[in-house]
């Protein structure tokens, strides 16, 4: 006793008074944690790899858990009972459609995309139709204030104006006003506005990205409410944001489009509900969203027609789409000359000039050349090769293509390679008169095939029969 007894109520007085911090800051890299943030991590010496973390709880809390935590028996997953999900439909056809059939309840859904492009017009709009069907609503509001909210409720109609609104930043009062108001469905505008007084660093970081995210996935699973989480990606992805909640949630759906051009679509890059094949369009109107179901029909229609456009028959998900690919081929100053390309990928476009180029007799090596799939529309998909080598030839030579619509891979070695959906390409071609579609061999009598691009192009830039005779000479 005495002395050594005094030592340790002493020490442990001492720790008292140590307040253990709120956070942590942990390398994402190697998963050092500090209560400090540096910029280079101490552990594997990786530079801006630290993230700030709540601290974890007390460690008697967990040591008792591990201890004393009772096994599970697994079970076979035939055995496993899957409720059928109800689902929350929307209203709009196209955003329930990308959702694989509406909204499940306390589920998690990010959607994202540049700003001014319509997340917010699209989630009032959401939000009004499910009001009006009976649902209960909620738009927590970071971003604006509950008048500029109000603002654009007014363009959208009467349904937009009766979703409760709360102007609010604040995470813990945004999870106790959800606990509260137990919402059918919530919309959060935007998920890099909520801060969370528990973590230090400023709202929209990647720590309180993720701290917003979970505390609300928590609730929303507790409570069986469907939350989207709104969330702002610049053109280069700059922000990182929402990008690190892709694995957080169930549905990533990404808004897309020009702001300056009416034409919008909305895919889903991830679906624990459904498929990711599906696209929707829409048209940004005066009065809020407009739902495009047919949006072959206005692209072909814009279609030029001039040295420089080809028709793809793409496939937008599990739907064929007709777009127009351009293309302008102009005497370049610069080493290396410029390669501009919008809507398909820029990897993707060097591999068809460098095939133009060795098996297409089409040499652009001094040339800037500048791609865009117009309106707006990406297509990340190999069929849409041909369509962009038809396009740059044309504009290369000055000849219009002469083929009605096309689609195909290019392979390295100057072949026309297949693509899956050959038949719903050509009947949707052929929906619009444009056929026969060239096409890749085997794609089936409605196209008229090419084996090769050397066969497309002589069948394209020359005239209607020149893909037969070409396959008939390389045969
Ligand atoms: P918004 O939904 O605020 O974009 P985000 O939330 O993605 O930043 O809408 C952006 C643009 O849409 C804005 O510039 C105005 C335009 N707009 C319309 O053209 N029609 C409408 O009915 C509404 C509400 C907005
Ligand atoms: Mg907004």
């Amino acid at each position: 006793m005495g002395p050594a007894a005094g030592l340790p109520s002493g020490a442990a007085r001492s720790l008292e008074r140590v307040s253990r911090p709120a956070s942590i800051h942990v390398c994402s890299a190697c998963g050092h944690s500090s209560p400090k943030w540096f910029g280079q991590c101490p552990g594997c010496g990786a530079w801006n790899t630290l993230v700030e973390e709540r601290a974890p709880l007390a460690a008697a809390g967990r040591g008792r858990a591990v201890g004393g935590a009772a096994p599970v028996a697994p079970v076979p997953l035939a055995e496993v009972r899957a409720p059928a999900v109800e689902r929350l439909e929307t209203g709009i056809g196209e955003l329930d459609r990308v959702l694989g059939g509406g909204l499940v309840p306390g589920s998690l859904v990010l959607l994202g995309g540049s700003p001014g492009i319509g997340k917010s017009t699209l989630t009032a709009m959401a939000l009004g139709r499910l009001t009006a069907a009976g649902r209960r609503t909620l738009y927590v509001t970071g971003e604006e204030s509950a008048a500029q909210v109000a603002l654009r409720a007014r363009r959208l109609g009467a349904d937009a104006l009766r979703v409760p609104v709360v102007a609010e930043t604040d995470l813990d009062v945004v999870v106790a006003t959800l606990e509260r108001e137990r919402p059918d469905v919530c919309v959060i505008d935007s998920v890099q506005t909520l801060h969370a007084a528990q973590l230090g660093g400023a709202a929209g970081s990647v720590g309180q990205v993720r701290e917003v995210a979970d505390r609300v996935a928590r609730a929303a699973k507790g409570h069986d409410i469907a939350v989207v989480l709104v969330g702002h990606v610049t053109k280069e992805g700059a922000l990182a944001g929402p990008r690190v909640l892709e694995h957080l949630v169930d549905c990533v759906l990404q808004f897309e489009g020009e702001r300056e051009r009416t034409h919008r679509a909305l895919r889903a890059l991830k679906n624990r509900f459904g498929s990711t094949n599906d696209v929707g369009v829409f048209d940004m109107r005066a009065d809020g969203l407009v739902e495009v179901p047919d949006a072959s029909a206005r692209f072909v229609a814009a279609a030029t027609r001039a040295p420089g456009s080809a028709v793809l028959a793409a496939m937008e998900g599990s739907r064929p789409l007709l777009v127009e690919v351009q293309a302008l081929v102009s005497p370049s100053e610069l080493v290396p000359p410029r390669r501009v390309c919008s809507g398909i990928d820029r990897n993707r476009l060097a591999v068809v000039l460098a095939v133009l180029a060795r098996h297409g007799g089409v040499g652009l090596g001094t040339s800037d050349v500048f791609v865009n799939v117009v309106g707006g529309i990406r297509v990340d998909e190999p069929g849409a090769d041909l369509a962009v080598a038809l396009a740059v030839a044309s504009a290369a030579r000055g000849v219009p293509v002469a083929t009605p619509a096309c689609f195909g891979e290019l392979g390295l070695t100057g072949e026309l390679r297949p693509v899956a959906h050959a038949e719903r390409r050509a009947a949707e071609a052929a929906r619009f008169g444009l056929d026969p579609v060239l096409a890749p061999a085997g794609s089936g009598p409605p196209a008229r095939e090419a084996p090769s691009l050397r066969a497309a192009l002589r069948a394209a830039l020359r005239g209607p029969d020149a893909a037969t005779e070409a396959a008939a000479v390389a045969a």
